[in-house]
């Protein structure tokens, strides 16, 4: 097999194959170094909010997937990046994003928090828009105004659907490029078929910490042996981490234990469909595909937004590969957010929250360590004070 993979098929067997070689020969991947970076870029207020306004409102963000908004009307609210939009598709079928914010005079227009409508009425003096966000009722209209001229509507913010999933730029001033944001991670996006799924379930994460240094979390399998001893430290391999980067987005994978027992063994007898892999889509989000389910049937998206410098939530969503194909198969679906939710607030963000307050007090100069086999945080580092480069008064970072 060469050249790049075409289907998911190809590369779950690439990824099992490198799994093996390093299972035989006791590896993993590494980075070329250890990386030194500054605890200051987690906790200084003008650092994080010249980086909030470049990853969360200068940088394409997940708003959900394509079965998120699954027929014209359907909306939902996209308010995480503290600038209130909303979501909707239209008659012809596309998704539309706008400001929340009534052009009379600011009513916040969708008020639920998701839902079916064709038309959006502002509650503050009853004007009401259609899902291309023109105004199509003025009440009392004769005594209010003459015409309405063609800024008199909502506000658009850049949007775009690709690839199963639903794209939006908070900023209704600036523009969305996504060939240039995901670049080749398009193809990738593309092989998982996001719109034959189904959402199940979806719920907040919260930890008062700082956003990226529960990010940090997600991103290697080093704390698994100490920090999850009692959830998945018996499920997944600590010390193997293999992982491939498209830009700043990368896919990752940390297998079940136990998988050496298939080296020597025919390819078409792997279990490939079983091994979990993750993917992390700049800036904010991962997507872990069948990590904890038995038989590798859903997957969830955790996008994680900073409230203030020390506060964080992650917005976790679980879907159905093909869709719920039986009771059963909900049930155990239920099971497995059950664990990802106990590992993630009893484990990941109770560590990051008890330890947030100390961090918070290190003296200028200090460093925090990624090892070498941390590539996914050091990754995570690196694209992130790159995109910082550059902005004015950066003096945090390397
Ligand atoms: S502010 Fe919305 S109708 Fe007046
Ligand atoms: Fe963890």
């Amino acid at each position: 097999m060469t050249g790049r993979p075409q289907t998911m098929r190809e590369v779950r067997l690439r990824l099992f194959r490198r799994v093996l070689e390093h299972c035989e020969a006791g590896t993993t991947d590494l980075a070329p170094d250890v990386m030194r970076i500054d605890p200051a870029t987690y906790f200084n207020q003008a650092y994080f909010e010249r980086e909030t306004r470049k990853l969360f409102r200068e940088t394409p963000l997940l708003v959900c997937l394509s079965p998120d908004l699954p027929e014209p009307g359907a909306f939902r609210l996209f308010e995480d990046t503290g600038v209130p939009i909303f979501v909707t598709r239209g008659k012809d079928g596309k998704v539309r994003a706008f400001l929340n914010v009534c052009a009379h005079r600011g009513g916040r227009v969708v008020r639920e928090a998701t839902g079916t409508s064709n038309r959006f009425t502002c509650r503050y003096h009853g004007w009401t828009y259609n899902a291309d966000g023109d105004v199509i009722g003025v009440p009392s209209e004769p005594f209010f105004c003459g015409k309405l001229g063609p800024n008199d509507h909502l506000t658009p913010c850049p949007a775009e659907e690709r690839h199963g999933m639903i794209f939006v730029l908070a900023n209704p001033e600036g523009e969305i490029d996504l060939d240039a944001h995901l670049g080749d991670f398009a193809e990738e996006m593309e092989r998982l078929d996001f719109a034959r799924s189904e959402p199940v379930m979806e719920q907040k994460f919260q930890s008062s910490s700082n956003w990226k240094f529960a990010m940090d979390t997600y991103l290697e399998s080093y704390h698994l042996t100490s920090l999850h001893r009692d959830t998945f430290a018996h499920v997944f391999e600590a010390n193997l981490f293999v992982l491939d980067m498209f830009g700043p987005h990368y896919r990752f994978t940390f297998p079940h234990k136990g998988l050496g027992k298939w080296i020597g063994r025919p390819e078409d007898e792997w279990p490939i469909d079983a091994m979990p892999i993750t993917y992390f889509l700049y800036p904010n989000t991962i997507i872990a595909v069948g990590s904890v389910s038995a038989n590798g049937s859903s997957f969830t998206t955790h996008r994680l937004f900073p409230t203030s410098v020390g506060e964080m939530y992650a917005n976790v969503r679980m879907y159905a590969i093909n869709g719920v194909q039986s009771p059963e198969h909900l049930a155990q679906m239920q099971a497995s957010f059950d664990t990802i939710k106990g590992a993630a607030l009893d484990e990941d963000y109770a560590v990051t929250g008890e330890s947030w307050p100390g961090i918070r007090e290190l003296p200028q100069g200090s460093r925090f360590l990624l090892g070498r086999h941390e590539i996914g945080v050091q990754s995570f580092h690196r694209n992130i004070a790159q995109a910082m480069q550059g902005l004015t008064g950066d003096k945090t970072g390397g």
